[in-house]
């Protein structure tokens, strides 16, 4: 079976093409939220790497009286309840431009960034934690006191790493793996809670 056939055979796939959804990737927004309530209706959030949507459809759905702000390289179609920008986490005032929506920063910053995946397991984990830096860097710009971050990541080497930065800026940290994340795929989420900026010495 080609890589497209496994994929599409895949049940929660299917559900998400039967549920109208853009991508199964909402299935795992939506386990994780309930697992740690990430989401309360009213909050300022922003979704990094939001294309094609499904995270974005989901915050519509949870967060209507929300703001809610969803970013990627690529074009998204419109999402009712979201301001789509189109930009990368890589330029230098990315911040500045999501602030102009929500000026008064956001409550939860979420992250479903996965670069080019080689192979390589090391050079791909070593982009993993490129991204969760410059995840964590945005969160230092944007993110009110107490709030979360939940970023996807590799598991492996660098994991450990990766939870340390975390902990030098949010009270508690936690890895989770939703169930609808395939087994086979490394990618895991770390989600920081209680954020209370750079601290250097934790
Ligand atoms: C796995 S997809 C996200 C799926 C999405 N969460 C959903 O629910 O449909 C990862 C996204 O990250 C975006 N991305 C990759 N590098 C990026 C960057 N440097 N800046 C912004 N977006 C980026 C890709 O364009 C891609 O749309």
């Amino acid at each position: 079976m080609s890589w497209i056939q496994r994929r599409r055979s895949e049940p929660y796939y299917k559900k998400a093409r039967t549920e109208g959804f853009r991508s199964r990737a909402i299935y795992k927004l939506k386990q994780m939220d309930e697992k740690f309530e990430l989401i309360q209706n009213g909050m300022r959030i922003l979704d990094l790497g939001s294309s094609p949507g499904g995270w974005s459809q989901y915050c519509s759905m949870v967060n209507g009286d929300g703001i809610n702000v969803a970013l990627d390289l690529t074009l998204m179609g419109r999402i009712k309840d979201v301001h789509f920008l189109r930009g990368d986490i890589f330029h230098d005032d990315i911040w500045s431009k999501v602030l102009e929506l929500s000026p008064e920063g956001f409550d939860l910053v979420l992250s479903d960034i996965l670069m080019h995946t080689s192979g390589d397991r090391s050079r791909d984990q070593a982009n993993s934690y490129f991204i969760v830096k410059r995840v964590l860097d945005i969160c230092d710009r944007v993110l009110t006191r107490n709030g979360k971050a939940l970023v996807k990541t590799l598991q492996g080497d660098l994991t450990e790493e990766m939870k340390k930065e975390f902990k030098k800026r949010f009270g508690r940290v936690h890895l989770t793996k939703p169930p609808s994340s395939l087994p086979r795929s490394p990618e895991v989420y770390i989600l920081g809670e209680y954020y209370s900026g750079f601290q250097a010495d934790r």
